[in-house]
């Protein structure tokens, strides 16, 4: 009889991992503030938050701008992501999830300085060297059982002429290594997997106060036609929309926007979860930062944005892309329960104090929840 349930329980165990379909992650970004680059009580509260009520969870996604980072001192940036690494400490010390436990993308804040690129590959080491030449330990992809993860960076360093330094500069705002995603993207429809999930920091469709920087870098104070700098840039954001469609990718996760945002456009759903504590936007055409006014749109202003980029508008302030968009200005976390058929998301946030935008002023709740169809 002891042989009996014994054999049964194996049968059980095994027809689980043949059939296992079920993956449940989580995905963050943006996490910068002022506790030695981190806002500490936001990023922990939501932390606990998860590991408490998620025990199923496999692994968390972080977008970028885990820190503020320092254009001039890049022995800061590394300080600061030692101490985001200490503040996520309850993820990396969950028993229930899996290696790495949180697999990061860098954002602009991450990419100041020549150093920053380098420092951040030997704070993260844990990933995938499968990346573009150039990308390798930036940008990565990898199978989990039969879901496609693909991290791409949209924010790194030129290093111009060799020995010249004065070359040097950032570069921001754009996927560089186009046929490279398109190329892992077939080989990942090659092998079948059942699903593909894209991350990267800055949003195909932004939502907030970077209208002016998300993918498509567009600038402030818009010239119409674009000239052929700004074109370039639009498209390669228009090619990174057609490879995200051409192989059924499930999701976009970006951040950068310090909101909460979901939406499809043209069939491609975007999901910015864009605040696990950096200060928070508004939708836009508003901007919240009163030190930038410069950064302000007018309703006037933001339409041939919107129409550069391809959205949906309405009349009115805070139209935004597409016809199903939700948006809420809070701290939030993503959670991803991917099914055969379909993916099951449920949003859990805090809202901020008020008249502040890096204070909490609720408890962690549930904010949005939606399906999307595979
Ligand atoms: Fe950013």
């Amino acid at each position: 009889m002891k042989y009996l349930i014994k054999l049964f329980s194996l049968m059980l165990s095994v027809s689980g991992m043949l059939f296992a379909q079920n993956l449940k992650f989580i995905a963050m970004s943006d996490s910068r503030g002022s506790d030695l680059g981190v806002n500490k009580k936001v990023l922990s509260t939501l932390v606990e938050h998860m590991v408490k009520t998620q025990p199923d969870a496999k692994f968390v996604l972080f977008a970028g701008d885990l820190v503020d980072g320092s254009k001039t001192n890049p022995d800061q940036t590394v300080k600061e992501l030692m101490n985001w690494k200490e503040v996520m400490s309850p993820i990396y010390n969950n028993p229930n999830m899996v290696w790495p436990k949180i697999w990061v993308v860098v954002g602009n804040h991450e990419v100041q300085h020549p150093k920053d690129e380098e420092n951040f590959r030997k704070i993260f080491p844990d990933v995938f060297l499968n990346g573009p030449e150039d990308e390798k330990g930036i940008s990565y992809s990898f199978d989990y059982e039969k879901h496609h993860f693909v991290f791409v960076t949209s924010d790194r360093w030129y290093y111009g002429k060799p020995n010249d330094s004065t070359d040097d500069k950032r570069d921001w705002h754009y996927i560089k290594n186009l046929d490279w995603l398109e190329n892992d993207l077939k080989e990942a429809r090659e092998r079948g997997v059942s699903d593909i999930f894209v991350t990267s920091h800055e949003p195909a469709f932004p939502i907030g106060g970077h209208l002016r920087d998300g993918l498509p870098n567009l600038g402030l104070k818009l010239k119409l036609p674009l000239d052929s700098t700004r074109q370039w840039y639009l498209n390669q954001r228009n090619e990174f929309l057609r490879i995200l469609k051409a192989y059924k990718v499930t999701a976009y996760i970006c951040g950068h926007e310090h909101l909460y945002g979901r939406e499809s456009v043209d069939g491609i759903y975007q999901i910015v979860a864009g605040s696990s504590g950096a200060p928070l936007y508004y939708f836009n055409p508003k901007y919240d930062e009163p030190k930038n006014p410069e950064h302000e749109f007018t309703y006037e202003e933001a339409v041939p944005y919107y129409q550069t980029l391809n959205y949906f508008y309405g009349t009115g302030e805070n139209s935004q892309a597409s016809k199903d968009f939700v948006g809420v200005r809070a701290f939030e976390y993503v959670v991803f329960d991917v099914k055969k058929n379909k993916v099951d998301v449920t949003t859990y946030g805090a809202f901020p104090k008020e008249k502040t935008n890096t204070v909490l002023g609720s408890e962690v709740k549930i904010i949005d929840k939606f399906i999307i169809k595979k």
